[in-house]
Formats: C-alpha cells, sequence, structure tokens
C-alpha cells in the first residue's frame, strides 16, 4: 500500500489554517480567561503542528504537555485498540486541560484519551481537534471545538503522516494514487 505513487492535492491551505486557528485561540483564551496556567496537551505524533501554532496564539499562561496515543501504527486502518505510548509528564488533578487533536476518525483515540484524563480528576477538560471525519464515526464522541470538518477523504501534511510521511507539509492535502 505505501508503496504505490501518489501525489498531494492541497485541500486547506496555510493561510486558511492560520486564519481558523486566531478565531478558535479566541474562544479558548475566553472559555479559560479566569485558569490561573492552563494544561496544553499534545497528542502525539500528529498533532505537534497544531499545537505549535495553538499555544502561540493563545494569550494564556500556559504549560505543554505530550501524550502519545497510537492506534493506526503505519496502517491506514484504525485498529480501535487505542495504546498509550507516551504519558504526560506532569499531574493534572485539579488543573484545566486543553487536549490538541489533530484529527478525530473513528473517535477512539479521543475517547480513550479523556476517559484516561478524566480519570484524574482535572478540574476542567477540554478538546480541540483541527479536522473532524464526522462520517468516520464509531464512536458518539465530539471535539469542544473543531477547524475544519471534511469529507472521508485521506489526508496528510500539518502533522498529520501517509506511512509516516508527509508531515511536513504547511497545509493540508488529500493523498490522490496516480498509478
Ligand atoms: C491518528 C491521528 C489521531 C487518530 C484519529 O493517530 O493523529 O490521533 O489517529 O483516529 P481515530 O479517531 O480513528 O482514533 P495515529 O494513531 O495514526 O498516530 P500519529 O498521531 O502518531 O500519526
Amino acid at each position: 500500500m505505501t508503496k504505490r505513487p501518489y501525489v498531494v492535492d492541497e485541500m486547506i491551505s496555510a493561510k486558511t489554517i492560520a486564519a481558523r486557528i486566531e478565531d478558535l485561540s479566541r474562544e479558548i483564551a475566553t472559555e479559560f480567561s479566569d485558569t490561573d496556567k492552563l494544561v496544553v496537551v499534545g497528542l502525539l505524533r500528529g498533532s505537534f503542528v497544531f499545537i505549535a501554532d495553538i499555544v502561540r496564539e493563545l494569550d494564556l499562561a500556559v504549560e505543554v504537555d505530550f501524550l502519545e496515543a497510537s492506534s493506526y501504527g503505519d496502517t491506514m486502518e484504525s485498529s480501535r485498540e487505542v495504546r498509550i505510548l507516551k504519558d504526560l509528564r506532569g499531574a493534572i488533578e485539579g488543573r484545566d486541560v486543553l487536549v490538541v487533536e489533530d484529527i478525530v476518525d473513528t473517535g477512539h483515540t479521543l475517547t480513550h484519551v479523556i476517559k484516561l484524563l478524566q480519570s484524574r480528576n482535572p478540574a476542567r477538560l477540554k478538546t480541540i481537534a483541527l479536522l473532524d471525519k464526522p462520517t468516520r464515526r464509531e464512536v458518539d464522541i465530539r471535539a469542544d471545538w473543531i477547524g475544519f470538518e471534511i469529507p472521508d477523504e485521506f489526508v496528510v501534511g500539518y502533522g498529520i503522516d501517509f506511512a509516516q510521511r508527509n508531515r511536513n507539509l504547511p497545509y493540508i492535502g488529500k493523498v490522490r494514487f496516480t498509478d
């Protein structure tokens, strides 16, 4: 599968993403305006670009932490079994937490992560996903903030990979196989 030749067609430009992040950051800053220091948790690896842009737009005191959850490995199909490969460095009990996800597809990853983090008794736990593919959903979950709702296309870029490639594209692109 990964050896098939493909090209990437731009779907959401870097400029459009940046404008959306400005709007989302304002909403998030309002929600957490009473927070002393917000813990922003990026889900590795896909969210590394998005979290970098979000925290730089947020006019708030933030602490950054990461959690690595994986359900896909190098395949295109969700295994539905979410594994925690790297846990948070810090405790979140009594803290305000924002989980940053690149894409919600079947919903298994975000559901699992929310359950895990809720069990640690944060004061408030909110979620943001840059992309949402609602037609693929297998569990009833929705992020509190969503950048863009997209159709069921295979997307890459802005942190999202195809077999560990294309994460460094500055835009969101659609994979188009050329064979
Ligand atoms: C991808 C993506 C999301 C998750 C969404 O992660 O980054 O975290 O899948 O899929 P779901 O809603 O069907 O659970 P992946 O496991 O591929 O790891 P990665 O972030 O390291 O690429």
